[in-house]
């Protein structure tokens, strides 16, 4: 039976068999594929539909599997490329020198008291270290928690105590266009926010403390439902919540995905352009790409900064094959004179890749003609934190290439949009069956308590036995699915995904703000941006209190919790119970004309002038 070919995710017949080969013979398949990884001890079964557990009997060590796999087979090899804030900044880790610098990390993790199933936090820029950090915890069978260099002190707080990570890793700072951002000072002042017992912050680029340390090679075996990593993401309610995923399964589906998707070979050299901090960076930065033992290019900096070629500059000097990246760096850069791309060799490239929010049509077809030259096929791939590993993304056929699809979903995977009129309308995208990369757990609210925790993510993600993502979609006439983005309170700026109640909460602490509602709006380079609506409680000054919102989430959330547009309006729009009805105001904010189709079960309609009125005002500038 057909599982794996050369054209599975080239030509429309064979990936068509092996799609029903992998639903229909689902654990053959993943059998099949699990055999890619180096394991200790066999898996007795692939999927253990009673306990829902994957890989069960199975041992092995993830960074064995990614890393000393090739520091033993090809050790001069360049395993990470790391160009920084400026250009010219360039450091070459061939896999051996990897090795090494996880070992040593790993060495201070164990000399530090870690021990396998214990938290690591890791907040750091992205730099060679922050990915050996990683492997480092995956050496030793701890848990890494890699919290965004971007992200706030209070934000970093809140994900260390709640997961009760036991040791902060970190660098005395990060370059960011020209910037230096203070990242040890951020940790510190995150430490002293926090009530109980704070973990011991060890600084990476402080070479003292990689003096006198005996560097020990083992490795730990780990059971396949031995969790790998804590990454906090944003839902529809409340504050963020921690997905969970275990490492041999994860470490399969991501392997595999990326083999099929990008057409993964071991000379290609891969530029993503996401951060650790992010899914991507985990699944198809440190993880799978050095499982398939590709050179990885990695960028510290920003796209535009000093000059808006980096990406360009970096593709033809390192002649890049696979280069995946993020629709709002796409918008960004197609601002610019078209010179900066066109006096580049960009020849090298033969496959590109978009996530982590949908595309543009104007967008895609920029991507595809500038950057590709129309010989690049375009992968929009969609997936999530809490799926591991893609799960849709477009056949890499240059003949079938079209804008903004996020094509057929990954073998074995079986997708289903349910509440939509007919068969082509939009409706919610769920996904009916198992797959490895599916999160293990959550942690939330009371993460002390996993029942609880199983609890609020069965609540928050299962209906009838499918798995809900939150998102919007439908099916084009060719059966390719598009996906619109989030149906539900959750907001996209510039693919980071952030809660409504997440600015809510940082702004209604604010002084002066009686109580407000974040809606978002449609943004020519985020994608969407944060719209407020804030009903003040006293006598301040727009001006003041515009400054005190704007701090109060660069400080609770992080510089990329930016609000556009502010509105002081006289009422929120509720229902009778007094729950605020936010698509009204994300209609409103959306429709310049401010025209509203359902006022239904609005009790305040009076409210409702004032809001456009001020909704009008802002969105012109006024
Ligand atoms: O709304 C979808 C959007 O990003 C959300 C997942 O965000 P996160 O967990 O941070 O992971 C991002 C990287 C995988 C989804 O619910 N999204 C992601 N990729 C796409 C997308 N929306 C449209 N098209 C995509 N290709």
């Amino acid at each position: 039976m057909l599982f794996g070919h050369e054209l599975a995710w080239k030509e429309q017949d064979i990936y068509d068999e092996i799609y029903e080969n992998s639903i229909q013979n689902f654990n053959e398949f993943w059998a099949f594929h699990s055999k890619d990884i180096a394991f200790s001890r066999q898996p007795s079964s692939i999927f253990d539909k009673a306990t829902g557990k994957w890989l069960s009997g199975a041992a092995g060590n993830i960074c064995y599997n990614c890393v000393d796999k090739h520091a033993i087979a090809t050790p001069k090899k360049p395993a990470i490329i790391w160009h920084g804030d400026l250009p010219g900044e360039r450091e070459l880790v061939t896999y051996s020198e990897l090795l090494n610098k996880i070992c040593s990390i790993s060495s201070i993790l164990r000399l530090s008291g870690i021990k396998k199933g214990d938290v690591v936090a890791i907040y750091m820029p992205m730099v060679p270290d922050a990915i050996a950090a990683m492997l480092a915890c995956a050496r030793i069978g701890a848990i890494h928690l890699t919290i965004f260099a971007g992200f706030s002190p209070s934000a970093l707080a809140y994900r260390i105590e709640m997961s009760n990570a036991k040791i902060l890793l970190t660098y005395k700072k990060a370059s960011r266009s020209g910037k230096t951002i203070d990242l040890l000072g951020n940790c510190q002042k995150a430490l002293s926010e926090i009530k109980g017992k704070t973990p011991k912050i060890l600084v990476l680029d402080d070479e003292d403390i990689y003096l006198n340390v005996s560097i020990n090679r083992d490795v730990v075996e780990c059971d396949s439902d031995d969790n790998l990593f804590i990454l906090y993401t944003s839902g529809s309610s409340g504050k963020p919540k921690g997905i969970i995923h275990s490492g041999l399964p994860f470490l399969l589906y991501a392997a595999t995905t990326f083999k099929f998707i990008f057409d993964a070979k071991s000379d290609d050299v891969y530029f993503c352009t996401s951060d650790i901090g992010w899914i991507t960076g985990h699944s198809y930065i440190a993880y799978a790409p050095l499982f398939q033992g590709l050179s990885i290019v990695i960028f510290e900096g920003n796209p535009t900064y000093p000059s808006p070629d980096r990406y360009w500059d970096i593709i033809e000097n390192e002649s890049v094959t696979l280069f995946y990246t993020s629709p709002t760096a796409l918008r960004t850069l197609q601002a610019f004179d078209e010179n900066y791309i066109k006096s580049r060799d960009l020849s090298s490239l033969r496959i590109l890749g978009s996530v982590g929010e949908p595309i543009d049509e104007k967008t895609w077809n920029w991507f595809f003609e500038a950057v590709g030259k129309r010989r690049c096929p375009i992968v929009d791939t969609w997936w999530q934190t809490e799926t591991g590993g893609i799960i849709l993304a477009p056949l890499l056929d240059l003949k079938r290439q079209k804008p903004c699809v996020v094509g057929k979903p990954f073998f074995g995977i079986a997708p289903k949009i349910i509440d939509a009129k007919d068969e082509f309308s939009l409706g919610r995208l769920t996904i009916t069956n198992k797959w490895p990369g599916m999160c293990s757990s959550i942690l939330y609210e009371c993460p002390e308590d996993i029942g609880a925790c199983v609890n609020i993510f069965n609540k928050n993600y299962l209906k009838d036995g499918l798995f809900l993502t939150g998102d919007g979609a439908f099916y084009d006439t060719d059966f390719d699915i598009k996906v619109t983005g989030r149906l539900d309170d959750v907001l996209n700026i510039s693919g980071h995904r952030l809660s409504s109640a997440e600015f809510e909460d940082a702004i209604n602490k604010v002084r002066g703000v009686k109580e407000c509602a974040i809606v978002p709006v449609a943004h020519e380079i985020k994608g969407q941006a944060a719209f407020a609506y804030v009903v003040k409680s006293d006598n301040v000054s727009d001006e003041e209190l515009r400054n005190e919102i704007a701090s109060a989430l660069r400080s609770g959330i992080g510089p990329i919790a930016r609000p556009d547009f502010i509105a002081f309006v006289h009422d929120l729009p509720k229902t009778r119970s007094g729950k605020i009805l936010r698509y009204l105001l994300k209609d409103i904010a959306a429709n310049k004309q401010c025209t509203i189709k359902d006022l239904s079960s609005l009790c305040n309609k009076e409210s409702i002038d004032n809001i456009m009125a001020e909704t009008r005002r802002c969105l012109n500038g006024i």
